[in-house]
């Protein structure tokens, strides 16, 4: 791809595929590369720029493929390296760019490093390469500090030599030692394996999580990060400042392609430390969190948009935009609830939701993210509309949170269920008929098909192929120009340059429309220029 689109990613829409449910091309149950190579028009048909695909390494896939065991190959069940090399390939044919997802946090238990380290025995360097210590106590039965695990627990697990590991996540994962130039060396060039392949670009996994403290201290009550007066962060493992000489390394990697390698950080951080990751010899993009859990009304949206765009303004990075992922309730359920933001698992699972309020909301959040400056992020089948499945039976729970939660936090199983391509019964073409998803789809999913959205004029996926067709045909989209009007409670208004007009109505009052404007796209019903509540409108001035 020419020169001339080297800052393609600074507006991207980017399409998440969460391989494992995406589409089933052997009949295993399981998505895999020939079920996406075989989806890829229909990506192009939506008028996506990329894809990023979440982790498709061999794994045990303890923690759905976050736990790789070799970094350079593909799980078995996805497919082999020559079918990824032809899904990149054909993927290019199409326009769409491809992005990975790496994962340097952590390794599997079952990577063969960790396996040589638990053989090495303590004190050995095979145990160097990971965050091995032994433990408190007299018999050194307690682990080496307080650090708790994010899916629950302690984040230390004891092996039968007697020393104990660092886990951050689950036990299947213990933490790589970003002190070791072995480490450094090793995903180096892990990177420059699959550029080499052709691939586009990478989305970090924890990149806020990957520098320790050396001296690993006890949190006590540190929740996230505590900044110092010199703004220093003292936080014994997340968001350390030192972290940012990884990616200073990484950038320079991506740098030596001739053309544009890039990386989006998934950085979970206080707000107005994300626009560190994203200096200029940093990373490219990163995801826009805030936006993702804040609740779905007029004040603070602004106030996250406005934060946003002036925080990575100031490092010249574009702002992003992301409505659902893999990890989070889809947003037609939060939307439908009394709270539409994200509190917690525990707060918020199970709230009563009401669909029909929540697809209506969605629409309008998607017409708002589209129209905002900067780079989006499309989570599979949020384009069909699809809702969380909260009644999963509890057998077929994967998501490692249920075990280690004790079975109080379902987890995040609910918005990665199989999507439903066509038919009126399951595997509605996820598989071929007859093969059994790896989790069970709702009979209900007939209506929210791409065989049935594509029939419906009035679909989810109609409003999204509209609204991506607009943002490549209307020129002042890509551009940075953004800025508010004046606009009642409860409502926002921003100009995107050129007369380009976003109009979102979240107030409970109907809002008459500015005149001498002309409507592109709206997210439902528009009489007489009035637009109803949960509803919004992209306009052109005449
Ligand atoms: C973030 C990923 O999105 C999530 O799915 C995973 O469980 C954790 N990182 C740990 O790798």
């Amino acid at each position: 791809m020419s020169n001339a689109t080297d800052n393609w990613w600074r507006s991207a829409v980017i399409y998440q595929v969460y391989i494992r449910s995406f589409a089933d091309g052997d009949g295993d149950g399981t998505g895999d590369i020939a079920g996406l190579r075989s989806r890829l028009p229909y990506l192009a048909e939506l008028g996506v720029d990329a894809i990023w695909i979440n982790p498709w390494y061999p794994s045990p896939l303890a923690d759905g493929g976050y736990d790789v065991s070799d970094y350079r190959d593909i799980h078995p069940t996805y497919g082999t390296l020559a079918d990824a090399e032809k899904m990149i390939a054909e993927a290019h044919a199409l326009g769409l760019r491809v992005i990975l997802d790496i994962v340097p946090n952590h390794t599997s238990d079952q990577h063969p490093w960790f396996q040589q380290a638990l053989a090495a025995g303590p004190g050995s360097p095979e145990r160097r390469r990971y965050l091995f210590r032994d433990g408190r106590g007299e018999d050194g039965s307690l682990p080496p500090n307080d650090w708790h695990a994010a899916f629950g627990g302690p984040a230390w697990t004891r092996v039968p030599d007697g020393q104990w590991y660092l886990h951050l996540f689950a036990p299947e994962q213990p933490d790589l030692n970003w002190d070791h130039p072995a480490v450094h060396a090793e995903l180096d060039d892990v990177l420059r394996f699959w550029f080499d392949l052709g691939v586009d670009g990478f989305r970090i996994d924890v990149a806020h999580g990957m520098a320790k403290d050396p001296a690993l201290p006890d949190l006590g009550l540190t929740e996230f990060s505590v900044l110092t007066a010199e703004g220093q962060n003292d936080h014994p493992h997340w968001d350390r400042d030192s972290v940012h000489d990884i990616f200073r390394r990484w950038r320079a990697i991506a740098d030596g392609y001739p053309d544009r390698r890039v990386f989006v950080a998934e950085a979970h951080v206080r707000p107005g430390r994300l626009a560190h990751y994203l200096r200029d010899d940093e990373l490219h993009t990163a995801f826009n969190f805030d936006f993702l859990k804040c609740p779905l009304e007029a004040g603070p949206l602004r106030e996250v948009i406005d934060r946003s765009i002036t925080g990575l303004a100031a490092v010249g990075a574009p702002p992003t935009w992301v409505l659902s992922n893999h990890d989070e309730t889809r947003h037609v359920t939060r939307y439908g609830r009394a709270y539409t933001g994200v509190r917690s698992a525990l707060l918020d699972q199970g709230a009563p939701s009401d669909h029909a309020l929540g697809t209506r909301r969605a629409r309008a959040a998607a017409l708002l993210m589209l129209a905002l400056p900067g780079g989006a992020y499309i989570y599979q089948g949020e384009e069909l509309g699809l809702y969380e499945v909260e009644d999963l039976p509890e057998t077929a729970l994967q998501d490692p949170t249920w075990e280690r939660s004790g079975h109080t936090i379902r987890g995040r199983d609910g918005c990665r269920v199989p999507i439903p391509w066509l038919g009126t019964t399951p595997p509605f073409g996820f598989g071929p008929p007859r093969s059994v998803p790896w989790l069970p789809q709702p009979q209900d999913w007939t209506a929210y098909t791409a065989e049935a959205a594509s029939a419906d004029p009035a679909s989810m996926l109609q409003l999204y192929r509209a609204a991506l067709r607009l943002r490549r045909a209307v020129p002042a989209f890509t551009g940075e120009a953004f800025s508010w009007l004046d606009s009642p409670q409860g409502t926002l208004v921003f100009e995107r340059g050129a007369g380009l007009l976003c109009v979102v109505n979240l107030s409970d009052l109907p809002l008459p429309l500015p005149d001498a404007c002309q409507v592109l796209l709206a997210s439902g019903p528009v009489d007489d220029r009035i637009l109803p509540t949960d509803t919004a409108v992209w306009l052109q001035r005449d």
